[in-house]
């Protein structure tokens, strides 16, 4: 049995029509219930929602074989996986962000708020100012408006958020999008069945660049 961790949302949903179109399919899941474990024993396949962002923490540790995970988390959080393949799906950006009129004089250290400490931490490393990380989980936005901080690091994908909070991205940190993770050991032992799936998906993922 191969059990495949999905982000849970539209992503995921997404994702499950890739696995289904490369010969995985589990009609189970399209049942309109709570349930979050699906299972199709001629497929030998198991899939469950989770999370998105505990998407690496289930392959990381064997509970899941295969998985798929935003590259921000794998950033964030370094889990031993192997990174199989871009999926090209739920691209955003990690960005700077801050008021419209915001100005970095470098004086003093930089107040930077964020979910994502260690790639704020990483990036501000490489270009040697000196921060101060605050860490929130949601609604960074509103950091700087209320001057908790001077900056923010967060995920953009459209810039709605930022307009509407009249700031503006100072930055772009690095390009983020879906990735399809594997369990080290799965993927020694459990190869053929992964291989299957990465093939059939690399070349969905080509056919809709
Ligand atoms: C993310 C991110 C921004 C927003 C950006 O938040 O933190 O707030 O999406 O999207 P946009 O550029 O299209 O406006 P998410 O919805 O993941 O919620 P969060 O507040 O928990 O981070």
């Amino acid at each position: 049995m191969l059990n495949v961790a999905l982000p849970k949302g539209r992503l995921g949903e997404k994702v499950y029509a890739m696995f289904e179109a490369a010969g995985f399919e589990c009609p189970s899941i399209k049942e309109n219930n709570r349930k979050l474990i699906f299972e199709n024993e001629e497929k030998q396949v198991r899939y469950f929602w989770v999370k998105p962002s505990d998407v690496a923490i289930y392959v990381e540790r064997g509970a899941a074989d295969i998985g798929v995970a935003g590259k921000d988390i794998l950033l964030e959080y370094n889990p031993d996986i192997y990174e199989l393949l871009d999926l090209n799906l739920g691209k955003c950006r990690m960005a700077v962000a801050a008021p419209d009129d915001f100005y970095d004089d470098g004086n003093r250290r930089l107040k930077v708020a964020t979910k994502f400490t260690n790639i704020a931490a990483d990036y501000y490393a490489s270009i040697g100012r000196e921060i101060d990380i605050i860490k929130l989980n949601g609604s960074i936005e509103i950091a700087p408006i209320l001057k908790l901080s001077d900056v923010i690091v967060d995920i953009v994908e459209t810039g709605t958020t930022l307009k509407e909070n009249n700031l503006s991205v100072k930055n772009t940190i690095v390009p983020i999008s879906a990735r399809l993770i594997a369990n080290k050991s799965s993927f020694k032992f459990k190869g053929t069945q992964i291989e299957k799936i990465v093939q059939s998906i690399r070349e969905q993922v080509k056919a809709n660049d």
